[in-house]
């Protein structure tokens, strides 16, 4: 991931001035193949390079709350990878220092950067589609289909005792939330593990699959199925929205369109200056009819976060409290899977439309929860 985040940090005009790495070689692997100036010696070294005004965190899962918090102690702005942290305590610790030492801090969900993602959350938002009734996704992937493949994801030490759902489950669930404006308010999972053992691992206990069925406090009803074993799929991220006039179907692997379901007639509707809210127009970087895709996505939150370094607010910005929120999903997943119980989720973070919702909590606030 790191290198997707180096082209899109140069196409929104940062200089990248150094990598660290897990070795110092490695970093000077990095920096030959990427032209990047400086290789550390370790994290550490970077973070007193007073060149360095934003860290980007791209490493193994359990380690970034550790390299996160060294990086806001030194008063670096951060773009930490997800999950922010590995459960929700240590995230929302994360965000209050972010508070604290006034740092811009953001999380990539980066699937809210698709200009037809911003046009389906425009549509809800405007009432096209009534009230939400209905909402089916799942994120499938395949590549962990065999006992041979391996990462250091499948091991809980290092990628958390979470990991379809933490690794690409908290994808969707953002998703929906952001295009929905709505939060899963308690959830029922069933998790599977198919293998216990593949080729370097052993006695995994993460899971390959998982299951939801969620509610939200307004009722909408909804299931999930998120997958690192279904053949044939590699990034299948999708989600429908059933409201009473309308719904809205979007397929992260055909980012360009959106279904429009309507009881006479249905469309769909491609990206196209003509017509596309204020809000999927500004995502909108090349003419209708040449693709956009995952890079341009991660180009527009990276652009995003470096404008938010520079004072501007804009709309959208996955932040720490989002890395929070996804910490307290996983961990109500986790519970219900091990419990077989209906769990509710704590509503963790200030509203979307709170001032200053980049920095929502203080060290002096509590954390409450809504249920
Ligand atoms: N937002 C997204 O769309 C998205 C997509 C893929 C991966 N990710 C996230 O990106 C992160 C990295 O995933 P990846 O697939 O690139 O992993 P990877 O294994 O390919 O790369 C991890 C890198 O971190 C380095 N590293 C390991 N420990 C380190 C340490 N303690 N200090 C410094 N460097 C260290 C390794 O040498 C390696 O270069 C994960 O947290 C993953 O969840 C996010």
């Amino acid at each position: 991931m790191a290198e997707v985040h180096c082209r899109a940090a140069r196409a929104a005009g940062a200089e990248v001035v150094g990598v660290a790495s897990s070795t110092r070689a490695s970093a000077e692997r990095a920096a030959q193949r990427f032209d990047i100036p400086s290789a550390y010696a370790s994290v550490e070294e970077l973070l007193v390079d007073g060149s360095v005004d934003l860290v980007h965190v791209c490493t193994p899962n359990a380690s970034h709350a550790a390299i996160t918090m060294a990086a806001l102690e030194a008063d670096k702005h951060v773009v930490c990878e997800k999950p922010l942290a590995t459960d929700p305590e240590t995230a929302a610790s994360l965000l209050r220092l972010a508070a604290e030492r006034k740092r811009i801090a953001t999380v990539p969900f980066v699937y809210r950067f698709h200009p037809m993602v911003r046009e389906a959350r425009a549509r809800v938002g405007a009432g096209d589609l009534g009230p939400l009734i209905t909402v089916q996704g799942s994120y499938l992937q395949d590549w962990l289909l065999n006992t041979s493949d391996d990462n250091w994801r499948v091991d809980a030490e290092v990628g958390g005792a979470s990991r379809a759902f933490a690794d690409i489950g908290s994808h969707l669930c953002d998703l929906v939330e952001f295009v929905a404006g709505e939060r899963i308010s308690g959830l029922c999972a069933q998790t599977r593990t198919i293998f216990a053992d593949r080729k370097n691992t052993k006695c995994i206990t993460t899971e390959d699959v998982a299951a939801l069925l969620f509610r939200t406090a307004n009722g909408l009803l909804g299931t999930f199925m998120i997958s690192q074993v279904a053949p044939g799929r590699k990034n299948r991220l999708s989600f429908e929205i059933n409201g009473r006039a309308q719904s809205l179907f979007f397929d992260q692997e055909a980012p360009e369109t959106l279904w429009v379901g309507g009881k006479a007639a249905s469309q769909i509707i491609t990206r196209s200056p003509e017509g596309l809210h204020a809000d999927a127009a500004r995502l909108a970087l090349v003419p209708a009819g040449h693709p956009q895709g995952y890079q341009d996505a991660f180009n527009g939150f990276v652009a995003d976060t470096y404008a938010a370094v520079a004072g501007d607010v804009p709309d959208g910005l996955p932040d720490f409290a989002d890395g929070l929120r996804a910490a307290a999903l996983t961990a109500a997943v986790l519970t219900s899977a091990r419990d077989g119980a209906w769990v509710s989720v704590p509503d963790l973070f200030l509203p979307p439309d709170t001032p200053g919702r980049s920095h929502p909590l203080t060290a002096q606030q509590p954390l409450t929860t809504s249920d």
